[in-house]
């Protein structure tokens, strides 16, 4: 649905100033019906990727294909498959309600009127806006005003949805209606939807298959399964009673799997990062030498957001 050949964007810089590589040489694809997560520290490139995505900028170099139709040269029908949502709110109008901001789009978009009044029924209930749709845009909480916006860009019918940051500045529960949300238009609609995000949760929980971007380079591209197995890293917490000797506390920092996360006269923090057992029982030889008494060993799962850290700072691993 989405092939992208050795994109690169390099923003020109100020008079006499270097311009800024901020996507170099970027390749991949995205079947139809599949999440991909775009992921990465800020300044990466993702909202550049998407940017040039749905045709908002263009590429220095590279190409791309939207459901076959290159992008570069059939601008206009390769996008009329592609909608977006980009830093947040930007596609909807404060001064239409939620209901005619619907209308207003999906008119737009061409869509048959006939359909629409189901349409959008269809799409203020999957998004909780019933209650609002006679409500002004801007009178909506920003959460509201996000899943508005989202609703606005999949009434189009698009087939490939672009999200930057869908669930930025969303509390918990907003952002997991979203999570289901999204997961659902996939599955029942058959939708491609490439989101770019810095929350694990959605990452785990949403997405198929992830692509991680450092410095505008692919630095990983594999299934979010994949990822967890590759990087599978075991993490126990362990907690003493009191403080540590200068001997145990120099004993525990040579050891660079080891943390001490938290420490006071009352009660002690470590963490173990364990890529062989030997280093625990070596912690807990340390604990012994002074008789720390140890309250708890905990196992923490391993997590999206540590194999994220790992692939960062580990470079290209999976790549
Ligand atoms: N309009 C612009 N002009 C010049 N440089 C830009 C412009 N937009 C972005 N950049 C630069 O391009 C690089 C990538 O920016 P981009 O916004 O794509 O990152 P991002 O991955 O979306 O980051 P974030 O997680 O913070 O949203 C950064 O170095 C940024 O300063
Ligand atoms: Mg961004």
């Amino acid at each position: 649905m989405i092939q992208v050949e050795a994109l690169e964007k390099v923003y020109p810089g100020r008079k006499g100033q270097a311009g800024v590589k901020a996507v170099d040489n970027i390749s991949f694809g995205v079947h139809e019906g599949e999440l991909l997560g775009f992921l990465g520290p800020n300044g990466a490139g993702k909202t550049t990727t998407v940017k040039m995505l749905c045709g908002l900028i263009r590429p220095s170099s590279g190409r791309i294909f939207i459901n076959g139709i290159d992008l570069l040269q059939r601008r206009i029908s390769a996008l009329a498959d592609v909608s977006a949502v980009l830093e947040g709110n930007r596609n909807i109008y404060w001064r239409l309600t939620a209901q005619e901001n619907l209308e207003f789009f999906a008119a737009v978009r061409g869509l048959n009127p006939a359909r629409l009044r189901n349409e959008i029924g269809y799409y203020l209930k999957l998004f909780n806006l019933t209650e609002k749709r006679d409500v002004e845009a801007r009178k909506l909480s920003r959460g509201m005003q996000q899943k508005l916006a989202i609703a606005v860009a999949l009434i189009s019918q698009s087939k490939v949805v672009l999200l930057d940051e869908p669930t930025l500045g969303l509390d918990v529960q907003a952002s997991y209606e979203i999570r289901q949300l999204l997961k659902q238009i996939v599955k029942e609609q058959g939708r491609t939807v490439i989101l770019t995000t810095h929350d694990m949760n959605v990452v785990q929980d949403a997405c198929q298959r992830v692509i991680i971007v450092n410095e505008g380079r692919i630095v990983a591209n594999d299934s979010v399964h994949n990822l967890l197995d590759l990087f599978k890293v075991k993490v126990y917490r362990i907690t003493v009673q009191g403080g540590l000797t200068a001997e145990q506390r120099q004993a525990l920092l040579a050891m660079e799997e080891v943390i001490i996360e938290e420490e006071s006269p009352i009660q002690t923090a470590i963490s173990v990062r364990l890529e062989e057992s030997q280093i625990l029982y070596r912690v807990i030889g340390v604990l012994e030498s002074n008789h720390s008494p140890i309250e708890s060993i905990d196992q923490d799962q391993n997590n999206f957001e540590r194999v994220f850290l790992q692939i960062l700072e580990g470079g290209s691993q999976g790549a």
